[in-house]
């Protein structure tokens, strides 16, 4: 049958996917860094505010030295003491002493050692932020300089929030989204997890009745006197029954929670083997490797052996009628078997090598897609073990290799 979903579901459908994602992370970016740029902006534009304010504040203690009692009252009181709340600190220029602070609170319990140390620090970090505003003083306005105050100040409170803003509040944003991500993504994987184990369900226990009729049917046929000369028909009829019932118990299996058993490989293999071989053209030959014969790993033999033949009808399909197929069993690591199974066909193209796993991707004029999104699961899901594509180049073959435990 014709996928229905071809044109719909198919690469169109990852090469879109991926192209969806590229463009939500340059949005992303696009929208951290203008909101980082802007608040920079807004930055810079207080804190030149604040650098007038000390400016003319050290402009106005400059003028008390020189001014009017009329004038030096109104600087007094509507300049120098009304607190513009940045933290001060002033220095003399000639002996570099802190000659006094503003807006600085100094721990009470501290002694007078510690709280030079933490005026010191607290001086540091000015020096590390403005650059300091001079107060010059002279006898009289238009005179010679007397001596030189350098006022040291910190930024405001407001200022220092508004320059963390933009990243403590894109870091909220990515967190929320990556949990947000985390958990669609479960419940996605839970609802497929449901639709699969659901179906396949269904499935064996739909197949089961006209099963065990048909089973029924084929001992009654055997009996009959009629048959006794056609039993070679009854053989036949058998060969189909014990395939349905290779169906069913697949589905069943991948419907429950699988028992896993500890069995020969090279065997199950060389069961499958003989299984494919009549079924598929005999211009494809069958080699099985092994370096260790006798290798056990932990399988349930139904869904083990759907994997196996999944993989090597998609490299009899990749083979245009004539190659070989190998099959090798070996020790991975400690407590790893592998099973490699190489095809000599047309390979996979290098972009297509991630995507082949996924549900809906074929190249097929007739596949569906599900043969290795299957295997996946199988291996993973159901046997905790791994499975990838270990190496495909054009017109030379493909190698996947399965690993179990054992
Ligand atoms: N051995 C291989 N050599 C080359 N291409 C392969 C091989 N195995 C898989 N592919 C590619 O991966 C795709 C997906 O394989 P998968 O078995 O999941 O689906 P399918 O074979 O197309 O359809 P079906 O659902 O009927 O199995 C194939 O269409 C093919 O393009
Ligand atoms: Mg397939």
């Amino acid at each position: 049958m014709q996928n229905p979903f071809k044109g719909s579901l198919n690469i169109d459908f990852y090469t879109n996917q991926s192209t969806i994602k590229y463009i939500v992370l340059v949005v992303a970016a696009i929208i951290g860094v203008g909101s980082i740029i802007y608040t920079t902006q807004l930055v810079d534009v207080l804190k030149e505010r604040e650098r007038e304010n000390i400016k003319l504040w050290a402009k106005a203690v400059e003028f008390t030295t020189t001014a009017d009692g009329a004038s030096l009252n109104f600087i007094t009181d509507n300049i120098i003491r009304p607190d513009n709340s940045l933290p001060v600190i002033i220095l003399d220029s000639a002996t570099n002493e802190i000659l006094t602070t503003r807006n600085i609170e100094i721990d009470s319990s501290l002694n007078t050692i510690q709280a030079e140390d933490f005026l010191k620090k607290a001086l540091a970090q000015m020096k590390t932020e403005n650059d300091p505003q001079p107060i010059l003083f002279r006898d009289r306005p238009g005179s010679k300089i007397v001596s030189i105050q350098y006022v040291y100040f910190r930024n405001s409170r407001l200022l220092r929030q508004l320059s963390a803003y933009p990243y403590i509040q894109l870091s909220v944003i990515a967190i929320f989204a990556f949990i947000a991500y985390l958990a669609f993504s479960y419940s996605r994987k839970a609802e497929q997890n449901r639709v699969w184990v659901g179906l396949a369900k269904e499935t064996a226990h739909q197949l089961g009745t006209p099963l065990s009729s048909l089973m029924a049917w084929v001992e009654y046929l055997r009996e009959l006197p009629q048959m006794e000369n056609r039993q070679d028909i009854i053989t036949e009829l058998n060969k189909d029954v014990q395939r349905l019932e290779m169906i069913t118990s697949r589905f069943s299996n991948i419907g429950s929670d699988p028992t896993l058993k500890n069995e020969e490989v090279f065997e199950v293999i060389e069961g499958i083997v003989a299984y494919l071989k009549p079924r598929v053209s005999s211009k494809v030959s069958f080699v099985i490797d092994a370096d260790a014969p006798n290798l056990t790993a932990k399988m349930n033999r139904p869904l083990f052996e759907w994997v196996i033949e999944n993989i090597v009808k998609n490299g009899i399909d990749a083979m245009s009628g004539i190659g070989k197929i190998t099959i090798n069993v070996g020790q991975e690591s400690e407590g790893m078997v592998f099973i490699d199974i190489a095809d000599d066909g047309k390979g996979i193209a290098k972009g297509k090598i991630k995507e082949v796993f996924k549900p809906g991707f074929t190249t097929k004029k007739r596949g569906w897609g599900l043969g290795l999104t299957l295997v996946k699961r199988i291996i993973e899901n159901y046997h905790m073990g791994k499975i990838f594509v270990k190496s495909s180049q054009a017109d030379v073959g493909t190698v996947f290799r399965i690993l179990l435990k054992n």
